[in-house]
């Protein structure tokens, strides 16, 4: 199936990025969130992205302007009539999810297509709410999505070929390198990622080392471009601890516990770049 026309949920860091490399692609967006100021957060961040890609002379203002235009703001589910495929990027919240993937299910044509860009919810739970479950599918775009070249594509236990085959070409058109995983807490890349980061927060919380020290380690000696901590905060807190959580009670294995300092810290609403304050400040 061609996608020619989307929608993104969610004008946030990620939905933002999901929305900017689509538009880029050629494909018509309709960027929605439940309020007009978050979308046009969005749109700034994208303009702001794509106006760097000009001075850079990766792009001219004429390119700049025909991306642009491709990306329609949006506060209405409604405006989904007519996609071929959503990708949901609201918050992590199970309720709200089956919320907005029951009412995209009534609203969406019969072939579109209902991927979630989730971290770490399951798909199989968010596809049982639907009367399409064959068509439901994980996206996972990495932070920074203009970046980062993975897109991890997650089956559900129903979704069928033909919705991965359409999801794996459009993730190809978008630039990025589709990898394909079965449906389980935290997937590959969260289930691998926000442990090390867990355990990097243990070496604070014991005294083990101070948050730039862990960060050097991992930097200087892994070769990882950023630190454990700094890359934490780039995620935000709340996200890594809700992770964890999942994988906690996913796998009921006390190897995957949360650290104390991370509750503390998210308890404190130190959530890392976003709130201005986490392992550093902002
Ligand atoms: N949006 C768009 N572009 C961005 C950006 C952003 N938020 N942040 C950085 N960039 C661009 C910069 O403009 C720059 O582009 P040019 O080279 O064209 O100028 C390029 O990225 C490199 O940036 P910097 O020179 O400022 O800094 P850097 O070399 O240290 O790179 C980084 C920054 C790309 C973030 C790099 O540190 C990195 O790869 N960090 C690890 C990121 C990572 O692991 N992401 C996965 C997080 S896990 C996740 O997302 C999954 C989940 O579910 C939690």
């Amino acid at each position: 199936m061609e996608v020619k026309k989307i929608m993104v949920i969610g004008a946030g860091q990620m939905g933002s990025g999901i929305a900017q490399v689509a538009a880029v692609a050629g494909i018509q967006v309709v960027l929605n969130d439940i309020k007009d100021e978050f979308v046009s957060r969005g749109l700034g961040i994208i303009e702001k992205n794509l106006s760097r890609d000009v001075s850079k002379g990766r792009i001219d203002e004429v390119k700049k302007d025909s991306i642009l235009k491709l990306i329609t703001p949006s506060t209405s589910l409604q405006d989904a009539g007519d996609v071929d495929l959503v990708v949901e990027a609201a918050i992590e919240n199970m309720e709200i999810k089956g919320r907005i993937f029951k009412d995209l299910d009534n609203i969406c044509p019969e072939h579109a297509i209902l991927a979630t860009n989730t971290s770490s919810l399951p798909i199989t739970e968010i596809a049982a709410v639907t009367k399409r479950p064959g068509k439901v599918i994980g996206m996972h775009f990495m932070n920074p999505v203009p970046v980062m070249k993975l897109v991890e594509i997650i089956r559900g236990l129903a979704t069928n070929d033909e919705t991965y085959n359409t999801v794996k070409e459009l993730s190809e058109q978008m630039s990025k390198v589709p990898v394909e995983v079965n449906d389980a807490p935290g997937f590959v890349s969260n289930r691998v990622l926000i442990p090390m980061i867990n355990e990097a927060i243990y070496c604070v919380y014991e005294g083990i080392a101070t948050p730039e020290a862990v960060d050097q380690v991992m930097k200087l000696g892994m070769n990882h471009p950023m630190g454990p901590l700094a890359l934490a905060d780039l995620i935000g807190l709340d996200t890594c601890l809700y992770i964890m959580e999942v994988l906690y009670e996913g796998f009921g294995d006390s190897k995957y516990r949360p650290c104390p300092l991370l509750r503390k810290y998210v308890a404190a609403g130190w959530y890392g770049r976003k709130s201005g304050r986490g392992f550093y400040v902002y």
